[in-house]
């Protein structure tokens, strides 16, 4: 949460800070601002409520020159959203940008007396004033200071008026990456920012010190000593952070969801088998185990509800699912044997690091599946399994969802294999299946005005019931949820036979249900709820296999999906769920890639 960017070099600094403000604004949308040296090393700060573009205005008339600034895009935690809550925060003379939770910023108001200075309700900016308070020309030195007082998570830019041209970082969970280009050095708190000047870059380790200027990046360890940072290379291009003639980056990356699968999967086949040998990901892994726990947050963790009901029943060990802010405080049955598959598209997700961590304290031998190369919970996890989306810029996941599907879908096919439950046969034709979710996906995608004309009567109601048995039933929570974050539109998902245990009171004429029945052995209970709920007067929507033999009358709508194996009906079944919720919000004329409240890298708790 939180966007954060720094740049030190030839170019006008306002330009770049403000593009990458818009690059960033998926971590925070509340109120933005930025803070440069003019060419007389004059340090001038501007901020505004509202998104990047009111700032943009702002900045528009300011005829100052400027090659070295930082900026910030806020998702408010400390403080309401107001001008003088948005970053960065001026300290005597040090100007802060901050990313995350200071939790001892209370005692440290006391300790530094700074009660009568503050100008903000801020925790960033009680950081702001100790870092001035040790600061005495050394802003190594000082950031020591600092780092040694502050509890919580930081992401840290900072300039100090008499270093004009330089800009420090230092991080403790909160994410940094920075790089030297030919365009000048660049810090931010993710890679999409960078990726117009450069696919190199490196992660800045915690509690190392990072100093730009405009001609060299240097990291130090806290005691001063030059460090090598390790490069890493993305291979993300700039066309997949633009919208590329979409109206909405959610419905470019629905678009995009074929293509992502094919990068994921292809290249970890071999022989027609799953193959993680360039993933460094040992057989022994899968065979040792005597039980799995996926723990995840949001989207990710639906992918493993997905993947926990296909589990089950091929591998014959118990396979849990947690949420990652549930599990981390609690104390969970998980030992040596237990293999603990991490889902997180940042990799950055902070409860889900935690829960990584905690996981690695019992022992449990861990495996990341995330879709940013070297983010945090990639470096931490023991094994990782990089997804390939690409980067995902609309708040409302969609192919972050379905190659962290892919990447399970691959994994329960090697376990099978590795542990005798399938013959190479079977799992070969298990792979050949998956890959045929591909077209299946591309003609759902082609269809899309039955998505589109269908909302017209949700976006009328305030309630929205998903219902599915089994598969049907993971696949119907994720449904919800993207219905929620960018409708508005209340959505709960039931397991269709739990519905009659309270929820169907709810069940009133119009109200509209959303029934998955795609598999096949309970397909006829399935269409048992349905008739439950249309004897109430529910408006339903039905989605089934292409030849489902059902009677008309009992849907209002029938969406079918072409026939395919059951195990992989999600593919298509996801698309439809991810446009049923993409055009109610454009039906309400609502922001579909920056919904309320939310943000896409969730790093605080
Ligand atoms: C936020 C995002 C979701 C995402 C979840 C977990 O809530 O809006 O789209 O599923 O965080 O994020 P992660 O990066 O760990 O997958």
């Amino acid at each position: 949460m939180c966007g954060i960017i720094g740049y030190s070099g030839p170019l006008e600094a306002r330009k770049i800070l403000l593009d990458g403000l818009s690059q960033l604004e998926y971590r925070g949308y509340d109120s933005a601002g930025i803070a440069f040296f003019d060419t007389g090393s004059e340090v001038h700060l501007i901020k505004r409520t509202g998104k990047v573009a009111m700032l943009r205005e702002a900045c528009a008339s300011m005829k100052v020159s400027s090659h070295c600034g930082i900026g910030h895009t806020r998702w408010a935690t400390h403080g309401g959203v107001s001008d003088a809550n948005a970053h960065p925060h001026r300290a005597g003379r040090v100007t802060l940008i901050h990313n995350g939770i200071i939790e001892n910023y209370h005692s440290l108001t006391k300790e530094f007396n700074l009660d009568e200075r503050l100008v903000s309700q801020t925790d960033s900016e009680v950081a702001a004033w100790v870092l001035d308070h040790f600061y005495s020309g050394d802003p190594k030195a000082a950031i020591k200071s600092l780092v040694e007082r502050v509890e919580g998570s930081y992401g840290f830019c900072i300039m100090f008026d008499d270093r004009p041209g330089e800009i420090y970082g230092v991080r403790s969970v909160s994410p940094l990456v920075a790089a030297y280009t030919r365009s000048g050095a660049l810090i931010a708190s993710d890679l999409t920012a960078l990726i117009p000047y450069t696919r190199k870059y490196f992660v800045v380790p915690e509690n190392h010190i990072v100093k730009l200027t405009g001609y060299k990046i240097s990291l130090y360890d806290l005691e001063g000593a030059v460090v090598s940072p390790e490069i890493m290379e993305v291979n993300w291009n700039m066309d997949s952070a633009m919208k590329n003639g979409f109206p909405h980056f959610m419905l470019k990356e629905i678009h995009e969801q074929p293509e992502a699968l094919k990068n994921t999967i292809v290249p970890r086949i071999a022989k027609g088998l799953p193959d993680f040998a360039d993933d460094k990901i040992p057989d022994h892994l899968f065979a040792q185990c005597s039980k799995i726990h996926m723990i995840a947050c949001g989207t990710a963790m639906h992918a493993g509800m997905v993947a926990k009901a296909l589990m089950e029943p091929v591998l014959r060990i118990p396979v849990i699912v947690s949420i990652a802010s549930e599990f981390r405080y609690g104390e969970p049955l998980i030992d040596e044997e237990t293999l603990v598959i991490i889902i997180s598209q940042s990799g950055e997700t902070i409860d889900t690091l935690a829960a990584l961590r905690l996981a690695k304290s019992y022992g449990s031998k861990t495996l990341a599946i995330v879709n940013v190369k070297g983010s945090t919970i990639a470096r931490e996890s023991d094994f990782v399994l990089y997804t390939h989306a690409g980067p995902e810029i609309a708040v409302a996941s969609t192919k972050a969802y379905s190659v962290q599907l892919a990447a399970l879908y691959m994994i329960i096919c090697r376990m099978a294999l590795v542990r005798g439950k399938f013959t190479r046969e079977q799992a070969a034709s298990f792979i050949m299946e998956l890959l045929d979710a591909i077209p299946a996906m591309e003609s759902m995608i082609s269809r899309k005005e039955e998505e589109k004309n269908l909302v017209t009567h949700l976006i009328q109601q305030h309630d929205t019931f998903f219902m599915g048995r089994g598969l049907d039933y993971a696949f119907s929570l994720e449904g919800a949820l993207k219905l929620k974050e960018i409708s508005y539109i209340h959505a709960e998902a039931y397991a269709a036979g739990e519905l009659k245990h309270g929820t169907i009171a709810l069940i009133a004429p119009e109200v509209p249900v959303i029934a998955i029945a795609t598999q096949e052995p309970v397909f006829s209970k399935m269409i048992s709820n349905v008739r439950e709920v249309k004897a109430r007067g529910a408006f339903v929507i039905l989605l089934t296999k292409e030849h489902a033999q059902v009677d008309e009358a009992l849907a209002d709508v029938h969406i079918r999906i072409p026939d395919m194996d059951d195990r992989f009906t999600v593919f298509p079944i996801a698309v439809i769920l991810q446009l049923i919720a993409y055009y109610a919000s454009i039906g309400k004329n609502l922001d579909v890639d920056q919904p309320r409240n939310l943000a896409k890298s969730v790093t605080v708790e």
